[in-house]
């Protein structure tokens, strides 16, 4: 791991998570926007004013040429982003594949992942995912169900749950099944129907547990009803979308071990890192809101009265787990046959020493220096292009 415990980053996640090195998570929870075409923003005087995101989307020249990056190096992804019905979904969705790509990168082989989101693009993130991850680790669509007054309406009925969709890396995946404790002694025996007997030693049983004095565990099935913040909860601060503690515990225990590393890359006011600090995890959180750093300095004093503030960070950490890379130069004549003399933006020839070497991820966003990242473009392309993504570039040469 390349960072450390209880950072929280104020970025976008791409740029912060291209930094992270491999296999170094062992869980992400992750509540992104929903495409919900809501913006959300704090009501004022709330601890969180201030803190607002955009949850509305039209396609862009940007999203067509990731598009076309993701069609060369993903065909699989590439189709199931080509089903989305409009260009507010598609370009969604090509915002979200490209960011869980890198998240399945930095997961851990034995980690695991889950995607909150709600009905709105629950079916079409569950194909992204079956893409990116493999149908094979897919393990639950969890609802978790929150209660409310329904009124009557025209058309549908009132949609009262969020869905979490749940994958694992491999077979090896940490999981714990969740369990639901008795509230007393008389639902278990209404719930059981059983005789609740005393052995010798005064240990209560029922005839099915074999004399051991223990209640059989209750195991939770994927319905889960856990209420919402309501207005005058303790837990809450304001921030527009904040999540139960509650949910992201069961959530966190699931799925982790004590010890564990779990990201939240969209953390709002990080109720993932806090349940994750309440249950002896590290954690670390990225957020583009400046809102959610303060919050969560916040939420630790008053909720687990821990005054170490969180280390706070804007910039991309460095990998190191590439090894220590020669210099990008030192790979032109590498370059110029990969790629034939042709510059990778506008396809011209040229003369090797027309070329110049090009992070295709700039690094100022994450890119490394590994010959993966480098292209040889000419100079004209290299200056449009500038410290931008390769899809600035050819969306200009597009346009020209
Ligand atoms: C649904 S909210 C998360 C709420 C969180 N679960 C909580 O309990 O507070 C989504 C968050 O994603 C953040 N966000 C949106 N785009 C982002 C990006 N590209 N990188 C990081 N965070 C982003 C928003 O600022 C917002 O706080
Ligand atoms: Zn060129």
């Amino acid at each position: 791991m390349n960072f450390a415990n209880q950072t929280i980053w104020t970025g976008d996640c791409l740029d912060i998570m291209r930094g992270m090195n491999s296999d170094c998570v062992d869980l992400i929870c992750l509540d992104p926007p929903f495409n919900s075409n809501a913006n959300y923003a704090a009501p004022i005087g709330s601890q969180a004013a201030g803190a607002e995101f955009k949850d509305t989307w039209s396609l862009s020249d940007l999203d067509n040429e990731w598009l076309n990056l993701i069609a060369s190096k993903h065909p699989a992804l590439y189709r199931v982003l080509l089903a989305a019905m409009t260009d507010s979904d598609k370009s969604y969705l090509v915002y979200m594949a490209v960011r869980l790509l890198e998240m399945h990168r930095i997961l851990k082989p034995t980690g695991t992942l889950f995607l909150h989101c709600d009905p709105t693009m629950s079916h079409y993130l569950k194909l992204v995912m079956d893409a990116i991850f493999g149908r094979k680790n897919f393990r639950n669509e969890i609802i978790w169900h929150y209660s409310g007054w329904n009124k009557r309406l025209k058309s549908h009925i009132e949609r009262r749950h969020d869905i979490i969709l749940l994958y694992a890396m491999s077979a090896d995946s940490v999981f714990h099944p969740p369990v639901r404790h008795w509230e007393s002694k008389a639902e278990y025996i209404r719930v059981r129907k059983q005789k609740v007997r005393t052995d010798d030693e005064g240990r209560e049983y029922v005839l099915s547990d074999a004399g051991g004095g223990n209640r059989v565990r209750r195991y939770l099935d994927d319905v889960w009803e856990i209420p919402k913040l309501n207005n005058s909860d303790k837990e809450r601060t304001g921030y527009p979308t904040q999540k139960p503690l509650a949910l992201y515990r069961r959530l966190v225990e699931t799925s982790s071990k004590e010890g564990d590393l779990v990201l939240d890359p969209f953390c709002g006011c990080a109720t993932t890192c806090i349940a994750a600090q309440d249950l002896g995890r590290q954690w670390a959180g990225i957020d583009v809101a400046g809102k959610a750093i303060e919050l969560t300095k916040m939420r630790l004093r008053n909720e687990l009265g821990l005054f170490a503030s969180p280390i706070h960070r804007s910039d991309i950490p460095l990998r190191t787990d590439l090894g220590k890379l020669p210099r990008p130069s030192s790979h032109k004549k590498t370059l110029y046959g990969e790629q034939a003399g042709n510059c990778e933006g506008c396809g011209e020839h040229f003369q090797i020493q027309n070329l110049e070497v090009d992070h295709i991820i700039p690094r100022s966003k994450g890119g490394t220096d590994h010959i993966e990242n480098l292209q040889f473009l000419c100079g004209s392309c290299n200056r449009i292009k500038g410290n931008r993504g390769m899809e600035y570039l050819q969306s200009k040469l597009q346009l020209s």
